[in-house]
């Protein structure tokens, strides 16, 4: 199994704390943001890591992360998004290395307490398709949002005005090489961006699209108050 940190977009959302540099190296308690993706694929028993990157300070991840030595890596893989395409779009790049094998895609703003391993695990074991991650959140209309019946998933709506349930898709993805397949299928939607929704709507049409309730807390940081939350969070887990 091969990982992807998703670390590319301009961060618009977020300036001018992302004038100068990505967002995903701004501060998370004591480590930079990108830290804590690459640390949750590496406890899960993922070594074989992609780094998307983008923007005008991409340089600046090679500085921090090198050979990934801090992680007990021997190496890290990187590649450059032009642009702000969208999660789907960045993914395409992972196409060649993740040469016709599973994958687990991980976003570079998502702070996760637990392990994704038996998620991970999961998916191994049913034998391709797709898994994703959810978590029940207080403001689901800010997330990709999952219709459930059961143990099934019906369908997910991205950041929808009337959430059909209170359960938010995480960001955290794992996919066969299908995948790829089913981006170059894809349309931009109304942000003008290539949804990994869609993806998951796609396979969710082929029902093979499995989900996992995520244990402990889970948090992006791509907002100003969602960043002040994952410090806090991520400094609780210290104290
Ligand atoms: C993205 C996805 C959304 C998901 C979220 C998780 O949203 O589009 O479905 O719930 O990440 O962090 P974005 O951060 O692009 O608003």
């Amino acid at each position: 199994m091969k990982g992807v940190v998703l670390a590319g977009g301009l961060g618009t959302r977020m300036h001018p704390l992302t004038k100068v540099t990505n967002k995903h190296l701004l501060p998370i308690y004591n480590k930079p943001m990108i830290y804590y993706p690459i640390e949750t694929l590496i406890n899960a028993g993922i070594n074989d890591i992609l780094i998307v990157t983008g923007g005008s300070n991409s340089g600046d991840f090679l500085k921090l992360l090198g050979n990934g030595k801090q992680f007990g890596l021997k190496h890290i893989n990187y590649t450059y998004q032009d642009g702000e395409g969208g999660i789907a779009d960045a993914l395409r790049l992972a196409h060649d290395f993740a040469d016709d094998g599973p994958i687990t895609v991980i976003l570079g703003d998502n702070i996760i307490e637990g392990s994704i391993k038996p998620a991970v695990d999961g998916f191994l074991s049913q034998g391709g398709g797709a898994k994703i991650l959810l978590k029940e959140v207080e403001d689901p209309e800010r997330f990709g949002v999952a219709e459930l019946d059961g143990k099934r998933i019906l369908s997910i709506e991205e950041k929808p005005a009337h959430p059909k349930s209170s359960y938010a898709v995480t960001g955290v993805y794992m996919y066969d090489s299908y995948v790829f397949e089913i981006i170059e299928t894809l349309k931009p939607s109304e942000r003008n961006e290539m949804e990994i929704t869609d993806v998951n709507n796609a396979y969710i049409r082929e029902s093979k699209l499995t989900f996992d309730i995520l244990d402990g807390w889970w948090t992006d940081a791509g907002t100003f108050e969602s960043l002040f939350r994952a410090n806090c969070l991520v400094a609780g887990k210290y104290e």
